[in-house]
């Protein structure tokens, strides 16, 4: 996997757990590049013979530019995390964690997305990397909330294209934010890695049905204490979107591998 900082990087643990399940002999190692020397790190994984790469921030970008295709999803989000080689020195670029987050949330979280409320706070890339694969869940609303609104607005202009008909989709910043009841509240900012909590108000974030950070660490992020001290009854960390996207990612790599993304979950949780 190539970003920065990658030094405390679950992924080596989480794919060669999959390896382990599958009984395929997988080394997937890290790799730290710089923004001026990614293409050049990346172009001498592929012709040293990889097969496939993750990519972390700040790099997602760049790999969307240096993917020779695309899937749609991965355009969407202007991001790719996933580079399959595909022959012939063609790299395939896929962005496989809106759908981790999507299949954490299904699978570990026990959440039903369809006709559901969701607010989203950041417009970032963690945002706009997920807003696609929760489009396509039927959700019957989208509220971007972010301290810059014109950064949350311009993330709305750009998905208005793509709205199913049933689906509305709002920007606003956290002040004027009003959560909607049993709302699902997704944390995708990089505000916790500054230990800083979102300027939420107190009351509204205690009608969320459940909150979702997906920063994730061996106790709860600050912003998971917010929640749990306004009375969310359901609060998660993003350990579960992590191990998703990953598993997306094997499967991109070996197709046929069928994968107990649970057990891996359990696994990699105990290690924290
Ligand atoms: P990433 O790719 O991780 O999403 P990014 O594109 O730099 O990184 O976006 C970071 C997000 O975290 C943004 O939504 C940012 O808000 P702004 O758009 O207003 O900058 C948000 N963020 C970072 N630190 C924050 C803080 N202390 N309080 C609130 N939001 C914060």
């Amino acid at each position: 996997m190539f970003g920065n900082p990658i030094s405390h990087s679950l992924s080596p643990a989480i794919h060669h757990a999959f390896a382990a399940q599958v009984n395929l002999p997988v080394t997937y190692t890290r790799s730290l590049t710089s923004l001026g020397q990614f293409r050049r790190a990346v172009t001498a994984f592929f012709q040293q013979g990889g097969m496939g790469a993750n990519v972390t921030v700040p790099f997602k970008e760049q790999a969307c530019a240096l993917a020779s295709q695309r899937t749609a999803r991965a355009q969407q989000a202007g991001a790719v995390n996933t580079l399959v080689a595909t022959g012939c020195g063609q790299l395939l670029g896929d962005n496989t964690d809106g759908i981790g987050l999507v299949a954490a949330l299904h699978q570990h979280c026990q959440q039903q997305l369809a006709q559901r409320a969701i607010v989203i706070c950041g417009a970032g890339g963690a945002a706009r990397g997920v807003i696609g694969p929760l489009l396509a869940q039927q959700v019957s609303q989208i509220i971007i909330a972010n301290r810059t609104l014109t950064r949350a607005q311009a993330l709305a202009a750009q998905f208005a294209a793509a709205l199913p008909a049933t689906t509305k989709l709002y920007a606003c910043c956290y002040q004027h934010l009003v959560i909607p009841p049993g709302a699902l509240v997704l944390q995708a900012t990089s505000a916790g890695l500054h230990g800083q909590v979102l300027p939420i108000r107190l009351h509204e974030l205690a009608k969320a049905g459940c909150f979702y950070d997906m920063q994730y660490g061996a106790s709860a992020t600050p912003m998971m204490q917010l929640a749990q001290q306004a009375g969310v009854a359901q609060v998660f960390d993003g350990l579960s979107m992590l191990v998703e996207q990953a598993a997306a990612a094997f499967q991109l790599w070996h197709p046929d591998a069928v994968l107990d993304t649970a057990a891996v979950l359990a696994q990699i949780r105990a290690q924290l």
